[in-house]
């Protein structure tokens, strides 16, 4: 746990989500779609992926285009994207009333899916293989420290959990030497505690 990569939070948290999206193909390929538990799965990942993307836009990119101006802006308009996509789902979802209205909604999150994996492959080959020339170790810590600090509670209450359970124990072990080199104040054993580690 000695070694911490900082950005390992950004690379993890599209791994979980790679995970979570998973779970969400899976559902929609049963002949029977449980519709409820789609539903609880999809709020579930459209919510850690909401506050990725803020965390994103409000920190790791900001502090990516002072590095290298415009490099982010193509990423913002894929949020953008995605947000009208949520909203298309969120109606649907909250009206399947027919065998029709389903196959509609497992076409949406069918596409939805396909797009988000492209826009974490985007986000990786575009982004993340920049950081180590752009950043320097210290500066990482502080970016990070910013990206959890953007919605402590959220994080803390929330996303923590939802990515860790998700993630193998290699990376389970590199996310905590993560949360150790970059949580904020007093923050770690807190988030320990949520993890249920000692
Ligand atoms: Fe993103
Ligand atoms: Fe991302």
């Amino acid at each position: 746990m000695g070694n911490c990569q900082p950005f390992a939070i950004m690379r993890l948290t599209h791994e979980a989500i790679r995970s979570g999206l998973k779970e969400i193909k899976e559902l929609i390929s049963d002949k029977y779609v449980d519709v409820e538990k789609l539903k609880a799965t999809f709020n579930d990942i459209k919510r850690v992926i909401q506050l990725h993307a803020s965390q994103e836009e409000a920190v790791f990119y900001v502090e990516l285009s002072k590095k290298k101006k415009g490099v982010t802006s193509h990423f913002t308009s894929e949020h953008e994207e995605e947000k009208q996509a949520f909203e298309t789902i969120d109606d649907l979802m909250n009206d399947v009333n027919s065998d029709e209205t389903q196959y509609l909604l497992i076409d949406l999150l069918n596409s939805w899916v396909d797009n988000h994996l492209e826009h974490l492959i985007h986000e990786e080959e575009g982004l993340m293989n920049l950081l180590p020339e752009l950043f320097t170790y210290v500066e990482s810590v502080q970016v990070v420290r910013l990206i959890i600090e953007f919605d402590l509670e959220e994080f803390e209450h929330f996303q923590l959990k939802w990515v860790y359970d998700r993630l193998n124990s290699k990376q389970k072990e590199v996310y905590l030497g993560m949360l150790k080199g970059c949580s904020p104040a007093n923050k770690f054993e807190d988030f320990l505690a949520k993890l249920a580690i000692e």
